[in-house]
């Protein structure tokens, strides 16, 4: 399965920027190659959409529960939808960290992406606290347990260690291979068969000096980037790397 490399653009980029979509889109990378999947602002879905082409999958960083309402300042998953984005993701650990977040509202929001027709990708992971402490596959189980959707359908898992990201810090490969392998067994666990076939990405600091590494570790289907992700020649290098 080629690997999907997905760039999470958080709070950066103006009308500009979208030419680095355009970029990416046009590289032209071929049968066999990585996926790319760009999640910009909410304010650049629409004109990402429409330069990307197809040939890069645009994505909202976060929907609210609800299809529609009384909520100043939210939006909702059908509403990415109808701008033509195909996936959202959810439970991000800023989002846990600056909006009180919590593995319910995450579910919800994994729901919601679902029920508009988006693929969900769901972020989960541990502190540097809870690492220090041995916690890591007991809070991994914790929020996958109160976070999962009803079904593996539309799912990928994105393990984002909060201490690896925007830090330059990455776990040791033996580390990230633990983890992926406590999540995989987890998803089985969760939903029988259909719990392989649920995609996980690695994401914290990756680059295109690691990215290659990571992408060989057993049970990492992907990357999800932030930092590395703003340029067409940075995210480029990752894919050249997978
Ligand atoms: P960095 O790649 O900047 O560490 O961010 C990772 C991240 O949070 C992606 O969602």
């Amino acid at each position: 399965m080629p690997a999907l490399i997905v760039g999470n653009w958080k709070m950066n980029g103006t009308g500009e920027a979208v030419a680095e979509i355009a970029e990416m889109a046009g590289a032209g990378m071929g049968v066999g190659a990585p996926s790319l999947w760009i999640a910009p602002p909410f304010t650049l879905i629409d004109r990402a959409v429409i330069v990307s082409a197809g040939g890069v999958k645009i994505g909202g960083q976060d929907c609210h529960a609800k299809a529609s309402g009384a909520h100043t300042g939210c939006v909702s998953a059908a509403m990415l939808a109808d701008l033509g984005a195909n996936f959202v993701i959810v439970g991000h650990s800023e989002r846990r960290r600056d909006n009180g977040e919590g593995n319910a509202d995450v579910r919800a929001k994994a729901m919601a992406g679902k029920a508009a027709g988006l693929e969900v990708i769901l972020c989960i992971g541990e502190t540097r606290d809870e690492r220090d402490a041995g916690q890591t596959n007991e809070v991994l189980s914790t929020q996958l347990a109160g976070s999962l959707p009803d079904d593996a359908e539309a799912l990928i898992i994105a393990y984002e260690p909060v201490w690896a990201i925007g830090t330059g810090l990455v776990p040791t490969l033996e580390d990230v291979a633990a983890a992926h392998a406590h999540i995989r067994a987890r998803l089985v666990a969760c939903y029988g068969p259909a719990g392989h076939g649920v995609r996980i990405l690695y994401g914290g600091s990756v680059t295109p000096a690691n990215a290659g590494d990571l992408l060989q570790v057993a049970e990492v289907g992907g990357v999800l980037v932030g930092g590395a992700s703003l340029t067409a020649a940075s995210l480029l290098a990752i894919a050249a790397a997978a």
